[in-house]
């Protein structure tokens, strides 16, 4: 009789939850596949008395994560707690110094501790897996660090946040308010503990550091993601998005250039006949440039109990067949620490949305401030139906947006800079970044 693997949960929320009902459903195909039982030992969570809709029966009880992180009762730590600090990380820690493999769904702790806890992992000879902590349900991590060995990555890039892409494409499509979107978003269980860390792009940008490191073998560096949330994005941006033949994303950037590495994440406009623009609701996608497989995007469920259980369990049967990756593909040493290149560096065309005085000289002063840095523009719309007026009174601001060819960020923010000192403006302009295929 072969030993069962004994897995140790920690964290009994939507996902912990999930992937006890998972093993239990797939028991015997995954005895199958893994040539070994996989069982629940041991459980920790906050609150022992709630009823999850799941049977603990024949698990051990833990009052907090550490200790059943070093019980002699499990092989394997599967930490769900989340959190950057605190138990979450003293656990995994604990874990992998008794030299128990440990699966995380945690990518705020791997974006800030990843480093040193893939070497602890090294150094112990366990395994750190983390599938579930980037887009869901999708197997990007193994995607990128086994199925890619043969490619040079030059881009990998995509809709990492569920609860972002689920607000905007309701917003957009029903024209219901940003926080509508929203309640609904952590009724359905998608958002963070705390959804800040969603909509202002913390939780896409810590997916991206993860993902950037995969893609080009370097540490992950989370502090040099350029973030912007989905905030400041209005309906009138939707609309004009729409109008103009675009539709905005939150988007996550991780590419090569010559003088290093970007790695930004912002709303970002991307054209509407694009793979990327027909990602709705939690789905995610997640596009590789690469030099042997060219174009590669892979869509799935980005949040959600179930589908990210189905990350978590890929994850444990792995280990139970033994296989130990190198957490980030390749030993911790071997990675690069290539630069990160600052946004103002960024290149790319952009959507620009002005409140501009409906008066005499208004578009003259954009137009020459724009050609002044030699910015070209493909379009250019002024419409009362765009923003909050629909019809134009003289000498009132009237919505103009502009697109524009390639320039450079730093160049762009010089010409709005002396739009705003011309005073034909009401207010800040609105800036989003567009994508190309
Ligand atoms: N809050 C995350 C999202 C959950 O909305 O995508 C999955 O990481």
């Amino acid at each position: 009789m072969v030993e069962p693997i004994r897995v140790g949960v920690a964290g009994l929320g939507t996902v912990g939850a999930s992937v006890i009902r998972l093993l239990e459903r797939q028991r015997q195909a995954l005895t199958s596949r893994t040539g070994r039982p996989i069982v629940v030992t041991g459980v920790t969570a906050r609150d022992k008395a709630r009823d999850r809709g799941v049977a603990l029966s024949g698990m051990q009880w833990f009052d907090d994560p550490v200790s059943l992180a070093k019980s002699s009762n499990i092989d394997l730590f599967v930490e769900l707690v989340g959190g950057d600090e605190g138990p979450a990380r003293e656990a995994v820690e604990a874990a992998l110094r008794s030299r128990k493999s440990v699966v995380t769904a945690n990518k705020a702790l791997l974006a800030k501790h990843g480093m040193g806890l893939a070497k602890l992992a090294e150094e112990m000879r366990v395994a750190l897996a983390f599938e579930a902590s980037v887009a869901g349900g999708i197997p990007i991590v193994k995607t990128l660090r086994e199925g890619l060995a043969g490619n040079q990555i030059v881009r990998v890039y995509g809709i990492l946040n569920g609860t972002c892409n689920y607000i905007l494409s309701r917003m957009e499509r029903e024209e219901l308010s940003f926080e509508e979107c929203l309640k609904e978003a952590q009724r359905l269980g998608y958002a963070e503990a705390d959804p800040t860390f969603d909509i202002g792009g913390f939780d896409t940008a810590h997916k991206l550091s993860i993902l950037s490191s995969l893609a080009f073998g370097t540490a992950i560096d989370a502090d040099a993601v350029h973030i912007e949330g989905i905030q400041t994005i209005s309906l009138a941006d939707l609309k004009a998005a729409e109008e103009l033949g675009y539709r905005i994303k939150l988007l996550g950037v991780a590419q090569r250039t010559a003088d290093g590495i970007e790695q930004r994440v912002h709303p970002t406009m991307v054209p509407r006949s694009s793979s990327i623009a027909q990602v709705m609701g939690v789905t995610n996608a997640v596009t590789i440039d690469a030099d042997a497989v060219k174009e590669l995007t892979l869509v799935g469920p980005g949040a959600g109990g179930e589908a990210t259980a189905s990350a978590v369990v890929a994850d444990i049967a792995d280990i139970a067949k033994g296989i130990r990756s190198a957490p980030l593909g390749l030993p911790v040493a071997a990675l690069d620490h290539s630069p990160r290149v600052a946004v103002q560096r960024h290149e790319g065309g952009y959507y620009i949305r002005l409140s501009v005085y409906d008066r005499p000289g208004a578009f003259a002063s954009i137009a020459a401030r724009m050609a002044e840095r030699q910015i070209s523009l493909e379009s250019i719309m002024q419409r009362t139906g765009v923003g909050p007026r629909s019809a134009s009174q003289p000498g009132q601001p009237v919505p103009v947006v502009l697109i524009t060819y390639a320039t450079t960020e730093t160049v762009i923010r010089q010409a709005l800079e002396a739009v705003l000192a011309d005073g034909y403006i009401a207010e800040r302009p609105q800036v989003i970044r567009i994508e190309r295929e």
